[in-house]
């Protein structure tokens, strides 16, 4: 029988992928799947810690073995920004166009466009912590271009490809992608286990 692990998210666009990639190996169970419908808290000042933070939540309220991703964007020529605060940069109900948007203006006029996708993921199995990484570097472009993905990925083009996450194919980005390097030693870690 395919091994069950439950991915504490309410983003229905991560699931997908964390399925598509590890669906092989593991059946992916979602919060939905065990009846958990409230928010989870991320107020850690880094994506690891917010990894963490996700992941010992659910652990606490459901006692179930987990796992939990966080990801951030860091653009050189911001400093790093927005990172761990990807998803509030342009405020606390930002949409995921209002982030791009606010992006592009940043950037308005700044040649230096290097940007890297940071993913941790944090494992709680037999109450021991594991944390997993995953990195993706690529330029933000100057428009937003392609429907698909979400998040910041029609204008980010990573490195050795023509086009944005946005544009790729969801096999493509999720052969590549941050969050499929971060799953896959994930992956390779529960299937080392008994
Ligand atoms: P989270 O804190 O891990 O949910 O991610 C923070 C924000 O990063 C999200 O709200 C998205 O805007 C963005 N993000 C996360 N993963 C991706 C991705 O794979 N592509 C584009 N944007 C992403």
């Amino acid at each position: 029988m395919q091994k069950e692990i439950l991915f504490a998210t309410n983003n229905p666009h991560k699931l997908e992928e964390i399925r598509a990639i590890a669906g092989r190996h593991f059946r992916v169970l979602s919060l939905g799947d065990k009846n958990f419908k409230g928010d989870i808290p991320e107020t850690s000042a880094t994506i690891a810690g917010n990894a963490l933070q996700k992941a010992r939540y659910i652990h606490a309220i459901l006692g179930s073995d987990c796992f939990a991703d966080d990801t951030g964007l860091e653009v050189e020529a911001l400093g790093g920004a927005p990172g761990v605060y990807s998803a509030r940069y342009a405020g606390e109900n930002a949409t995921y166009h209002d982030n791009v948007v606010k992006l592009l203006t940043a950037l308005e006029g700044i040649s230096n466009r290097r940007a890297c996708f940071k993913t941790v993921i944090a494992l709680i199995l037999k109450e021991q912590e594991y944390l997993f990484e995953g990195q993706v570097c690529g330029q933000i472009t100057t428009r937003l271009s392609g429907t698909g993905g979400f998040g910041y990925d029609p204008v980010f083009r990573p490195d050795g490809f023509p086009e944005t996450f946005a544009e790729m194919s969801a096999e493509q980005k999720n052969s590549i992608s941050h969050r499929a390097l971060a799953t896959s030693a994930l992956t390779d870690f529960l299937l080392r286990q008994v």
